[in-house]
């Protein structure tokens, strides 16, 4: 059985801890680090540059997430961190299959914040139902595995109930939960500049 060393749980209380909640431990940085680190960005490219250069997948830069991130800046920053904790942890999950998959979790192609924009079948309920049109779109767009399919279904528990059932779509959702705490640190700590226009 792996047994974790100090440095591995002080990851793992960083992330998961809430009692011990403290902003200064979420350092956004962190991002700006990974996305500026050339190994990860040789990752991206040797595991899915398919996907990064397809059109459609590009079309994700048009679509924000939160403040002013996009979501293809999102999904950037879920990959990375899918990496880090992949590694840092020694969860061993596929890392390929990990990459694609988190490449894809929300690709679901449309303005959730607009409730009239096409393909926002459930404007209120976004949450629940992204991770099952970005399944159908992706599926339709790239040839996916059962880890990758698995990853995108279950980005998003405990609000799918079902739990992940493979070590990729643990990482993954773990990494969107951690990307998305720096992603709103860094707004409110005015490290991107808000821009609501
Ligand atoms: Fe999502
Ligand atoms: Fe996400």
């Amino acid at each position: 059985m792996h047994r974790f060393n100090e440095e591995e749980k002080e990851i793992l209380r960083r992330v998961f801890d809430v009692r011990g909640y403290d902003e200064d431990a979420f350092d956004p940085e962190i991002l700006d680090q990974m996305e500026a680190d050339e190994d990860y960005k040789e990752l991206l490219k040797k595991h899915a540059s398919d996907i990064l250069a397809s059109e459609k997948y590009n079309r994700l830069k048009t679509f924000i997430q939160h403040g002013n991130v996009t979501v293809y800046e999102h999904s950037i920053h879920v990959a990375l961190c899918a990496i880090k904790l992949n590694r840092k942890l020694g969860v061993n999950a596929k890392e390929r299959q990990m990459v694609r998959g988190a490449l894809l979790h929300d690709y679901f192609l449309y303005d959730w914040h607009d409730g009239e924009a096409p393909g926002n079948i459930h404007p209120k309920l976004h949450g629940f139902y992204h991770p099952g049109i970005a399944l159908k779109n992706a599926t339709r767009d790239f040839s996916l595995s059962e880890r990758e399919k698995e990853i995108i279904r279950k980005h998003m528990w405990p609000l799918t109930v079902k739990p992940p059932r493979c070590r990729e779509a643990w990482v993954v959702c773990m990494a969107d939960k951690y990307a998305s705490t720096l992603e709103t640190l860094k707004l409110k700590k005015g490290k991107i500049r808000v821009n609501y226009a």
